[in-house]
């Protein structure tokens, strides 16, 4: 208990101290509530998703996980109250890292206080399939953006004496076959995309703990991945904390000791008595077992779990339903807002339409182990899978902003009745919605069910109409030409409706822009059917045959996101990076210039940013480079932004520095990072699609 010693000093003392049984049970879980063996001492577990025991007798602790991806996800025995933030894709919209650290801040203080000592979160696989079911639980498809807003994330909930982690490390881009897919890579394309967000967000957040995912990565299962475990994280970026795997996600024994994995979760299968047997016979050195255990020791004290024991307390309610809804706010997008729709004006307003499925009442949540009980409910088993609505009712908080005006509303169901409804009303807002969840893809990029007909009926009805989106990720709109405003509200916590009225009336005005592409269409997408597991894979599996079992190939490499769609020159719906405001904005007066740092060229890029229009607003200004020619990367990436609030008139000076590594590639001869020589284009502006200002610097 000597503060004054290092966290390895600590762990190595108490390495010493340690029989071989108390090594093997610092090293797997008890079981999981959610099915599965369990151990007798699951009764001293909280109820969170995992559950370690410690050593009593040298005073450490057991380890209490609960999963917390965009709130704490039930407070077992504490009155399961927790306050859902927005999804954490919502969360990166905001391009902001104060406001990321204070949705990890309060993420930590509520697992605080419900018991807990480690977090299950941080997700941070890029939106490479725009399908899969878990980008509302990621960061969107860019590693810069992404890596830094989880990095911020993490860093903040750690501050709370909580042991953090990010996941699923790493290419868990889809959950089709989740459990016996190989995800195939190129090494460069590996290191800039989906590898880079994970590096970014250790290098910002330091997390004590990865959790390696359920998929296999060319070739080896993550959680038995030498190269992604040992070679890149443990090595290359100098990881102290400890690897665990996903629930169920360790295939073995020595194979996975050796890649690198430090701890096997839910259970003991691999990591219990066979571990220790493993030990005695050889096979598995004492060295590197004690470097799982010193790993994970120097974690518990690094991340202060041991100095600051569990001591429950009570969820400030309040103070966090003023956070998600501030949170909210921030993250929710202005897609189109034609002839000034938008705000709207509550003295003005004589009649207002509420139409689409539950929006006199809640809205809707993320899915699967992320999900967060409703307040006054609590969520279903996710395994049978419910969508689940918060009590947050658009209804009744557009009527709050416009006593004036009838508000009513109809369900959508009936659409002779909605469209009536809208035909009688001023304007029409319509609330429809897209379930995604873990364990699942979505089919396609529509929205479920009816719900476009209901928007085309509604449109038809009143030319007045505006649209609010509440999905996980990307949706194809092909009702975008006939509304006249779109709002893209995510998944957005429990005062959702709150944060959506408020910008609809204007008392905030947006600023938050997209951390993902909206496409045109499925057939745009660098595979328009998804790769899923075919009868005779399903068939494999189910007899036991070892995996991964079939492969999704990648070949896209480089060209994530706005990278593909950039350097196919598609047409996008919304590109990355979009987002309106109720005022406007110029850029001018763009320098560039360098400086050698470690790693090699850094760049300081100056601009100047004018609020042109009547209100006071954020702008999130956006840099990307182009590299040179011969670097074959694809035609832009994002590099940098700062967010500017500016008064109406208002010009203010921004400065953005590039580290070195932004502007390099990965190269696979050397296995580290290089600059090209050649000129670089620093382009600057609203979106990846609105770059106004230029400028060019050389490398030599
Ligand atoms: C998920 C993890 C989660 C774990 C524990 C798994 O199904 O993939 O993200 O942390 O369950 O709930």
């Amino acid at each position: 208990m000597n503060t004054s010693l290092t966290p390895d000093q600590r762990a190595g003392l108490v390495l010493k101290e340690l029989t071989l049984d108390e090594k093997i049970l610092l090293i797997h879980g008890q079981g999981s509530p959610f099915g599965g063996p369990v151990s007798p001492n699951i009764l001293l577990s909280n109820g969170g998703d995992g559950f370690s025991l410690g050593v009593p007798r040298l005073g450490i602790p057991a380890l209490q996980m609960i999963g917390s991806a965009y709130g704490v996800r039930f407070s077992a025995t504490n009155g399961r109250y927790s306050t859902a933030l927005p999804s954490n894709l919502a969360s990166t919209a905001n391009w902001n890292p104060e406001a990321a650290c204070e949705y990890g801040a309060l993420i930590g203080r509520e697992e605080r206080a419900q018991g807990y000592n480690m977090s299950l979160a941080g997700g941070v696989d890029l939106a490479r399939e725009y399908r899969n079911g878990r980008n509302f639980e990621y960061h969107g498809e860019d590693p810069i953006l992404a890596g830094t807003i989880v990095g911020h994330r993490v860093r903040c909930e750690q501050d709370q004496h909580i042991l953090g982690e990010l996941k699923h490390y790493a290419v868990n881009d889809q959950e089709s076959g989740r459990g016996i897919v190989n995800s195939v890579l190129g090494k460069r394309a590996l290191r800039e995309t989906d590898l880079l967000a994970f590096e970014i967000g250790n290098e910002i957040g330091h997390p004590w703990a990865y959790m390696c995912a359920y998929n296999g990565i060319n070739g080896d299962y993550s959680c038995e991945n030498q190269y992604a475990l040992n070679d890149v994280l443990k090595k290359e970026w100098g990881f102290q904390g400890f690897v665990l795997s996903d629930w169920g996600g360790t295939h073995s024994t020595a194979k996975a000791s050796a890649a690198g994995l430090d701890m096997e979760q839910p259970d003991e299968g691999f990591y219990g008595a066979a571990m220790k047997k493993a030990v005695q016979d050889g096979k598995v050195p004492m060295a590197e077992l004690d470097d799982h255990v010193r790993r994970i020791l120097r974690a518990e004290f690094g991340s202060g779990i041991i100095d600051y024991p569990i001591h429950k307390f009570v969820v400030n309610v309040e103070e966090g339903l003023v956070i998600s809804r501030h949170l909210a706010e921030q993250s929710i997008v202005l897609l189109k807002n034609e002839l000034g729709a938008l705000p709207l004006d509550a003295a003005k307003v004589t009649s207002i339409a509420v139409i689409g499925e539950h929006a006199d009442e809640s809205m809707i949540s993320g899915g699967g182990s992320a999900q967060v009980d409703p307040e006054g409910s609590f969520a279903p088993a996710w395994e049978n899978p419910a969508h689940v609505w918060f009590p947050t009712s658009p209804f009744k908080s557009i009527a709050a902003k416009a006593p004036h005006a009838q508000v009513k509303f109809q369900f959508g169901a009936n659409l002779p009745a909605a469209t009536a409804l809208a035909k009688s009303s001023q304007v029409a807002i319509v609330f429809v919605h897209q379930w995604t969840s873990e364990a699942m893809d979505v089919p396609n990029l529509s929205l479920p069910g009816d719900q476009d007909k209901l928007i085309e009926a509604v449109a038809a009805a009143n030319p007045n109409t505006i649209v609010v989106l509440e999905t996980g990720a990307a949706v194809t709109m092909p009702w975008v030409n006939k509304v006249s405003g779109i709002v893209e509200a995510w998944y957005a916590g429990s005062k959702g409706a709150d944060a959506v009225a408020n910008i609809l009336f204007g008392d905030v005005n947006p600023s938050a822009k997209l951390p993902i592409t909206f496409p045109v269409s499925e057939a745009d997408l660098p595979h328009p059917q998804m790769t899923v597991p075919t009868p005779e894979v399903v068939k494999a599996e189910k007899d036991g045959k070892p995996g991964p079992l079939f492969d999704v190939n990648y070949d896209e490499g480089l060209k994530v996101g706005y990278k593909w769609f950039d350097a196919e020159k598609k047409p996008v719906l919304f590109p990355f990076g979009f987002g309106l405001s109720y005022t406007s904005y110029s850029y001018s007066g763009l320098k560039v210039a360098t400086g050698a740092q470690a790693g090699g060229t850094a760049a300081t890029v100056t601009l100047s940013v004018k609020n042109t229009g009547s209100r006071a607003g954020t702008e999130i200004a956006e840099v990307y480079a182009t590299l040179p020619a011969s670097a074959g990367e694809p035609p832009n990436r994002l590099v940098g932004w700062s967010r500017v609030s500016l008064k109406s008139g208002e010009t203010k000076e921004v400065k953005v520095t590039i580290e070195p590594k932004y502007l390099s590639i990965f190269d696979e001869t050397a296995n580290g990072w290089k600059q090209v020589p050649g000129i670089y284009s620093i382009r600057v502006g609203a979106s990846s699609r609105d770059l106004p200002l230029v400028t060019t610097f050389a490398l030599q």
